[in-house]
């Protein structure tokens, strides 16, 4: 079944390439039309001792496994370099370094087999995840105007996608993004990078109602999450001062206690964003939406509040190249291509 609106913005025929190495996964993905042919992945297991993201380590990661990742993807896809009509890459935001290691190799390829060089910017990319179709399988898209609540380890964005190409920023985070609000959380209860999905993970059997931290109080349809992860610091400090093993023993319910008012404050401002516009259509995006309280809770939002909603799959939530792949497509359908001396940008301006 073909969904009209967002098929005429792209060639069903077009086969691309795209890359992504923002951060510390990097992946290569194979798109025909909007149709995913493969999406592969290599991790970056060596942060984890370190407690974050290692720039220098990631972008040495990266150049090992970007020539193995992108025959990979090639390979899953049945498709021979020679039969592809665009490469897409990040361009970012992110890791300076990390951006570079995909740009350079993208640069080379689209230069070699002389086909057109596509710059992505990773945050739309994340919106355009839910328009992945996979083969034989049909999944409903979201309508336009939607609201998609970007959420990842570097961003959190309220965005008001009129058409595929006219996205406004409604609201963003002014200090730390929802992803490391868990991250940091995580670290300060002893656990591992990245704790996002760790602290999901233990908050499933903890009571969400037993500790109370303060819902951060921010005008209009911004967020801030620094001091909610100050007042969670100051709040072990405290309980350790009577009990040395309160993080231990209580760990289930922090991270429940803690979760919770995180992903209340998140949909506070997107009920209200969508109360605001009278936009009918909610959507989540980025590493953050795999979160299973965020999930079943907007689900619940919009039963509430009559809103369609719309969840990624988990394979789209946290970085992956088909999301690039899928923007890729619309920008090579309006032949809007990247120059040669395009550099890649740790930071972008809007969308
Ligand atoms: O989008 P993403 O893969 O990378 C960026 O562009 O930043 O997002 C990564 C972020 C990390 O902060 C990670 O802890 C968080 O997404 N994350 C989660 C979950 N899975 C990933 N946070 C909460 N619950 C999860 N299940
Ligand atoms: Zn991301």
């Amino acid at each position: 079944m073909a969904i009209p609106s967002f098929d005429k913005h792209i060639n069903k025929q077009a086969l691309i390439l795209a890359i992504e190495s923002s951060c510390d996964d990097t992946s290569a993905a194979v798109l025909r039309g909007d149709v995913m042919l493969s999406n592969v992945m290599a991790g970056q297991q060596i942060h984890a001792e370190y407690g974050g993201v290692v720039p220098e380590l990631a972008s040495r990661a990266h150049q090992s496994n970007i020539v193995p990742v992108v025959q990979g993807a090639l390979k899953k896809a049945k498709v021979e370099s020679k039969d592809l009509n665009a490469i897409a890459v990040t361009m970012g935001p992110g890791l300076m370094g990390s951006l570079l290691v995909g740009a350079s190799f993208a640069k080379s390829m689209s230069q070699s087999l002389g086909i057109p060089l596509i710059s992505v910017n990773h945050m739309k990319a994340h919106i355009m995840a839910h328009f992945i179709q996979k083969e034989a399988e049909f999944k409903k898209v979201p309508e336009f105007p939607f609201l998609c609540l970007t959420v990842s380890g570097g961003h959190t964005q309220l965005v008001l996608l009129e058409s595929p190409f006219e996205l406004k920023v409604i609201g963003q985070t002014i200090d730390d993004a929802a992803g490391e609000a868990f991250d940091k959380a995580a670290k300060l209860l002893g656990l591992p990078y990245p704790g996002g999905p760790l602290v999901d993970k233990y908050a499933k059997e903890g009571n969400r109602n037993k500790f109370e931290f303060p819902i951060p109080k921010i005008q209009g349809l911004d967020y801030s999450f620094s001091g909610l992860k100050t007042s969670l610091m100051y709040f072990i400090q405290k309980n350790e001062r009577n009990n040395e093993r309160f993080k231990e023993e209580n760990l289930r319910d922090v991270c429940a206690s803690y979760q919770d008012t995180i992903v209340r404050f998140l949909l506070q401002k997107l009920k209200r964003a969508a109360k605001e516009t009278g936009v009918k259509h909610i959507a989540l995006a980025g590493g953050v939406s795999a979160n299973s309280q965020l999930r079943n809770d907007i689900v619940a939002l919009g039963k509430k509040e009559g809103l369609e909603v719309y969840i990624p799959e988990f394979q789209f939530c946290t970085d992956n190249a088909a999301m690039i792949a899928m923007e890729g497509q619309l920008s090579l359908n309006n032949q809007d291509y990247a120059k040669l001396s395009d550099a890649p940008k740790a930071r972008f301006q809007g969308m």
